[in-house]
């Protein structure tokens, strides 16, 4: 199904499953620990091996020398494999990176052997044996003293935009203005820190090769593996049924999965590996720290009529760069624009994407300079956002947004919220000791479009099945593509099977950059829009006025169960959604309002957020239920961006120090009060047939800055520099009540 005009009225305005809150239908294999992840695939692997992934001790420079004499007389050692008797497995799709093979060392921990023995804990203990030379070179690892020799870099995913993007005069802008700004904003490294690590089980049989993986998007890393392996893409098959999170982290293939590979090959046995916890921070990939210079020139009423957006980020040579300026292309009018990004090389772990790539620390920046123009204008930050409001892309003014309801969201949002008992006095409300504060943000994140397959079979007994590659990581997918196959087949949810995440199956969006949800149903309504025709023809109906519901296939004054058109042998249905140029033709994107309230104690520092509000515009909501759980999830990562979070650099060996969930901190349950979540009804019937949009990203992106305003509302204190730790405050608070 090729979607090149505007959805008109199909059988998912029904809404009679979809837009319902179903709950996970998976839900019960995942709280009784039955899922089957890639580590534990005990029913698909008799008699496996352990591997144990050794990680360079050196940011940059090269191996000399790997002595494993020893580690491969130790117990139950099978094989060592080192990086000096393979060639440099070339990159995968998304990357730069040399997972294994080769001398040269790009970056700490960096898989330079792996040990694979009987046991894990034999592998483990022979990799401590295990001598390794290095030639090492200094490691380019401080953004702020590589920035002055960065680059220009264009965005890799707004292929659309100039390297340096102007419109208008700026300069001229600013120095006409009456009300200007011109701060620098940083935000740090992150690590995604999801639960599940890079895991993987492999098995060769007769040549080919079965691996059970974490990953986001079945397709990419059955590709990637393929190359890297010298294998033809049709003797790999990769199985991805259960993934648990991803943020990201396994949207490209890793280490794990072409070290199982060949750790099963060399030693003859299924192998499995998994990234140690303390590895992931500097062998994966990070969010990358950003330095963002913005400029804002507004009139004496609120509108802006100048944005300078410049930010700088490190990455390995080659590499890519965080597209921090992406939001500000779009969110906001003003004639006169000025936005470029610029790389350093930095000799760390490779900067790649991480959950609303771009938008987040780029919004993490612009949404708190918003709030000080307002506060320099004295203009409520509310109203300033709503007064500045764009209705099409400003560098294109003909392209109008499909749908776009920010101004809704932020009204409604106030109005939930009680923003009109805020006090614009920053510091002025106490509650005992604690100073308490109101901030709110915009957020903005892209609506991606990306071709999307699935199969569906009635069978005999009046199930369906569905089968497409796409994936699950935690978001929902099984139970919204049940909805949909129920929703377009008249059955209810219980009588549908869906089968996930296998490379046999046909390739689905995957799940990634929001974009998982509506393109994954998009490509099952296409498949069942099939059978549903196979249907019809089947029991002499005209598909043109048939309605399918309760089981039954009816046009006017007749009916016939849909069962009797399996009654011959089960229908297969199988399509894909293809799109043309309506996100071209219009801006899709997904928008968000986040309010938070914040308690900061005056004597200590410490921060608490007390409550939090998103209003989402996203389309149509698929199933209320889960798509609250993506934003919550979301909003408590903002939390942790604002307060906790920041990878710190060992700058002598280039490598980040807290690499493991001890050190890195995020938001547990006592961090987080009650999370409040509206969704606007807007179905958007440019974006799918499913007329839905990404939901995944949109409420991470303007959270963070949200508490970070609050937290200037309740104190005066203006923190420029992520995460907001009481360090950053103690020695400015107001001390005296
Ligand atoms: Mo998301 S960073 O595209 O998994």
């Amino acid at each position: 199904m090729h979607f090149d005009t505007s959805a008109g009225r199909n059988p998912i305005d029904a809404q009679t499953i979809v837009g319902r809150p179903h709950r996970r239908i998976d839900g019960a294999l995942k709280v009784t620990g039955t899922a089957p992840y890639a580590y534990e695939r005990h029913d698909a692997v008799a008699d496996p091996t352990y591997g144990w992934i050794v990680g360079a001790s050196i940011a940059r420079g090269r191996v000399t020398r790997i002595d494993a004499a020893a580690a491969r007389a130790a117990p139950g050692v099978l094989a060592v494999l080192t990086t000096l008797e393979y060639d440099a497995a070339p990159p995968g799709f998304r990357t730069t990176l040399t997972l294994f093979g080769g001398a040269e060392v790009r970056h700490y921990h960096q898989a330079v052997a792996l040990v694979v023995a009987g046991t894990f804990e034999e592998a483990r203990a022979a990799a401590h044996l295990l001598r390794i030379d290095y030639d090492s070179e200094p490691a380019r690892c401080d953004l702020a003293a590589e920035a002055p020799k960065s680059e220009p870099i264009a965005d890799r995913d707004g292929p659309d935009y100039p390297v340096v993007d102007r419109i208008g005069d700026v300069e001229a802008a600013l120095a006409a203005a009456p009300v200007t700004l011109d701060e620098s904003y940083g935000t740090p490294d992150q690590t995604h820190a999801m639960m599940e690590p890079h895991a993987t089980t492999a098995a060769w049989r007769d040549g080919k090769l079965t691996i059970w993986t974490s990953a986001q998007v079945v397709s990419w890393h059955r590709n990637s593996l393929a190359q890297a392996l010298g294998l033809a893409k049709e003797d790999l098959r990769l199985e991805a049924p259960f993934i648990g999170g991803g943020f990201g982290s396994k949207l490209i293939m890793r280490s794990d999965a072409l070290l199982a590979a060949l750790g099963a090959k060399a030693v003859g046995r299924p192998c499995k590996v998994a990234l140690q916890r303390p590895l992931i921070a500097n062998n994966g990939t990070r969010r990358a720290g950003t330095i963002q210079r913005i400029r804002l020139g507004a009139d004496r009423d609120g509108r802006l009529t100048a944005i300078a957006h410049h930010s700088v980020n490190g990455n390995l040579p080659g590499a890519f760069a965080e597209a921090a300026v992406a939001p500000t292309r779009l969110i906001y009018a003003a004639p006169n624009r000025d936005l470029s990004m610029r790389l350093a090389t930095l000799d760390l772990a490779e900067g790649n994407d991480m959950r609303a790539p771009g938008e987040a620390p780029g919004l993490m920046a612009l949404e708190i300079a918003m709030d000080e123009m307002a506060e320099r204008l004295g203009i409520d930050p509310v109203a300033f956002r709503i007064r500045n409001d764009t209705q099409v892309d400003p560098r294109r003014p003909q392209r109008r947004f499909s749908e776009r309801h920010l101004i809704e969201c932020l009204e409604l949002g106030a109005d939930r919220f009680g923003w009109a008992r805020r006090n614009p006095v920053p510091g002025s409300v106490s509650d005992g000791r604690w100073l308490v504060g109101m901030g709110v943000a915009a957020g903005f994140r892209q609506n991606l479009l990306m071709p999307s397959g699935a199969r569906v079979r009635l069978e005999q007994d009046g199930r369906l099945s569905v089968e497409t590659d796409m994936t699950d990581i935690g978001t929902g997918s099984y139970t919204i593509l049940a909805q949909t196959a129920a929703e377009m087949m008249g059955v209810p949810i219980e009588a549908v099977t869906v089968r996930l995440g296998d490379s046999d199956y046909p390739e689905a969006a995957g799940s990634g950059g929001q974009f998982g949800a509506n393109n994954a149903t998009s490509g099952l309504y296409a498949a069942c829009t099939t059978l549903r025709a196979t249907v019809a023809a089947r029991l002499g109906f005209d598909v043109e006025d048939v309605v399918f519901a309760d089981g039954m296939v009816t046009a006017g004054r007749r009916s016939a169960p849909l069962l009797d058109a399996a009654k011959d042998g089960p229908l297969t249905a199988e399509d894909r959604i293809t799109y043309g140029d309506l996100d071209k033709e219009f801006v899709q994107a997904t928008f968000g309002a986040q309010f938070a309230e914040v308690a900061v104690d005056r004597f200590t520092g410490e921060m608490r957020v007390r409550r939090m509000l998103a209003v989402i515009d996203a389309g149509r909501v698929l199933n209320p239920l889960t798509a609250r759980s993506q934003v919550i999830g979301a909003m408590t990562m903002g939390v942790g961006s604002a307060l906790m979070e920041a990878l710190v650099v060992d700058t002598r060996h280039g490598f980040f120090i807290n690499h493991d969930l001890g050190g890195y901190e995020v938001p547990v349950h006592a961090d987080i009060p009650h999370l409040d979540v509206v969704f606007l009804d807007h179905p958007d019937p440019v974006s799918s047939p499913m007329k839905a949009k990404g939901i995944g990203e949109i409420g991470l992106c303007g959270a963070a800055a949200a508490v970070a305003n609050a937290v200037h509302n309740a104190t005066g204190i203006r923190v420029r520099d992520y995460p907001i730790t009481l360090d950053k405050l103690l020695d400015r608070l107001p001390r005296v009540a």
